[in-house]
């Protein structure tokens, strides 16, 4: 993460102040420039949304006594429409009670100032939000590097091709039709890419050997389990999928590895992967065979529900999903 985030350059932060007098925003617009920092004003709700449609911004500092589109309004505004990155917002305010705090938290926002206001506090607020922002940004970065590299990773070989995005929306699809929490959702996203990252370690000549794997071999293969869960360690975004990466290929049995886990003791993650995960091993082209087609596949599982491979409960309601979706022609696309 350090290498990554030294080599990018960083740009100068953007505020952008928000007022409906002009001398107001002059005052702050001088405030944050004495700092070094780049500003630019709105006079109103709707010269800054033109101004943000068309402009970087990395934080919002906004009067909240002005006509038309007052402050509140505005911040909702912007929150809604960067509802997947973090965008900081200060109110500005000349009312310092209760009720108009709550309305500012309920609107989004991030910090409040109260009217006339304290110069070196507006500075020590913003420049926290700025840092939190900048933080957010460089993990987004980290993230999205391994998330390319997981992707990148399995286009060297023609039967892994998409395995990972495919584990990824099925993953998302079972855990959407379970019902789980919106946060899991994510995890479960993120988790599915990520299931078979530490195979990067592993030597191409190995992966792609048509088999049959020497004993050594098939446990150097199992490696990539702990070696994924390794490799995602450093990344505090990724801290709850660690045991679904590492975990994925336990049995419920406590057959599987890396640990030998059995029944409950196995993360739930884990346990939904490991069912989505041998679903499209199973229709997906083999070096040693053509794909199985979904319907076939669903039988074969079924017949091998009890066989201590998989959670048979969990697999049950993953047979409710896919059998009207069978029925429909529900297609896996390589
Ligand atoms: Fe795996």
């Amino acid at each position: 993460m350090t290498l990554f985030t030294s080599l990018v350059e960083k740009e100068t932060p953007m505020i952008l102040v928000v007022d409906d007098v002009r001398a107001n925003l002059e005052l702050l617009e001088a405030v944050f420039m004495r700092e070094g920092l780049q500003v630019s004003t709105a006079l109103g709700a709707h010269a800054a949304l033109e101004f943000i449609a068309e402009n970087r911004v990395d934080l919002a500092v906004l009067d909240v006594m002005m006509p038309g589109m007052d402050g509140f309004e505005l911040c909702r505004r912007l929150k809604k429409q960067s509802e997947k990155f973090f965008f900081p917002v200060i109110l500005l305010t000349a009312l310092n009670d209760r009720s108009s705090k709550l309305k500012g938290i309920e609107s989004g926002a991030d910090d409040f100032i109260s009217k006339p206001f304290d110069t070196s506090e507006l500075i020590l607020k913003a420049k926290s939000l700025l840092k939190l922002k900048s933080l957010q940004e460089e993990l987004d970065h980290s993230e999205n590097i391994i998330l390319t590299l997981a992707v990148a990773m399995e286009a060297r070989d023609p039967y892994t091709k998409g395995h990972s995005t495919r584990v990824s929306k099925l993953a998302l699809d079972f855990v959407n039709f379970l019902g789980l929490h919106e946060k899991d959702k994510e995890e479960m996203k993120k988790a599915g890419i990520l299931h078979d990252i530490g195979k990067i370690c592993l030597s191409e000549t190995l992966l792609r050997k048509p088999g049959p794997l020497t004993t050594e071999e098939i446990e150097m293969i199992k490696t990539h389990a702990i070696l994924g869960e390794e490799l995602c360690r450093p990344l505090v975004s990724m801290k709850k999928i660690l045991p679904a990466i590492r975990h994925h290929h336990e049995r419920w049995d406590g057959s599987g590895f890396p640990d030998g886990l059995f029944g409950d003791d196995i993360p739930i993650m884990a346990r939904i992967l490991a069912i989505v995960d041998s679903f499209d091993a199973m229709v997906s082209v083999r070096p040693y065979r053509d794909r199985r087609s979904v319907q076939t596949t669903i039988e074969t599982m079924k017949e091998e529900r009890y066989y201590g491979q998989w959670d048979s409960e969990l697999i049950g309601y993953f047979f409710d999903m896919m059998t009207p979706l069978t029925a429909k022609g529900y297609r896996v696309d390589a």
